[in-house]
């Protein structure tokens, strides 16, 4: 009798060993599959256009592979801005080589770091602060507007899901440290 009941609790506890290691698994493959969708997001959406700086090649530029959607480099120098070149009549907006600065009627904006850094990235960023962003076109949802190129209207058509993926797959990324100016209002331009 009582080497029947030690069985039953040995066969029990490998039991819940069992199903506690094909839960962890299967949590584990949940989050590949989340972040494996977030990288064809990211890859479709265009993010390494204006986040990543570019190699230039003789096709043009192409993103640098080590330097990841860490956002405008900041030991980049800003190239003189003819003035008056900004208008109606005139151009809409100038880029610099990397396609990671833009100047234009908003004043000039600079492409942030999408990379877990948590000083310079997204590190500190949540899920909620990052669907937030997104859904309101305010920086964490409740400050100042994000200017443009940023399409954030086009992210904010997306799903809760397709958006929880976007952000597992930046969280999955290389860290990369490079703190992105504050932009520059247009009377400074
Ligand atoms: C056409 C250029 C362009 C594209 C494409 C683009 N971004 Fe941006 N993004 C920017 C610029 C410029 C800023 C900085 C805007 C500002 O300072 O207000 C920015 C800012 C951001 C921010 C920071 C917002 C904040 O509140 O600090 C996030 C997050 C972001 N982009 C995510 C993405 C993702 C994800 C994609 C791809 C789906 C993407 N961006 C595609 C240009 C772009």
């Amino acid at each position: 009798m009582k080497v029947k009941i030690v069985t039953l609790l040995i066969i029990g506890f490998l039991n819940a060993l069992l199903f506690q290691e094909i839960t962890l698994a299967s949590e584990k493959n949940k989050n590949q599959e989340l972040i494996r969708r977030g990288e064809y997001l990211v890859s479709y959406g265009g993010c390494n256009d204006c986040h990543t700086p570019k190699l230039s090649t003789p096709k043009g530029p192409e993103p640098d592979p080590n330097k990841l959607l860490s956002g405008h480099p900041s030991t980049a120098i800003l190239p003189e801005i003819p003035p008056g070149i900004i208008g109606p009549e005139k151009w809409g907006a100038l880029t610099n080589n990397d396609l990671t600065l833009w100047v234009g009627p908003w004043g000039v904006s600079f492409a942030a770091n999408l990379t877990p850094d948590k000083r310079t990235g997204l590190g500190s960023w949540t899920e909620e602060m990052f669907i937030k962003t997104m859904r309101t076109g305010k920086h964490l949802g409740v400050g100042r507007e994000i200017l443009p190129p940023m399409p954030w209207f086009s992210l904010a058509a997306l799903t809760d899901k397709d958006l929880k993926a976007i952000f597992a797959y930046l969280k999955s990324i290389k860290p990369i440290e490079n703190a992105v100016p504050q932009p520059i209002p247009p009377q400074k331009q």
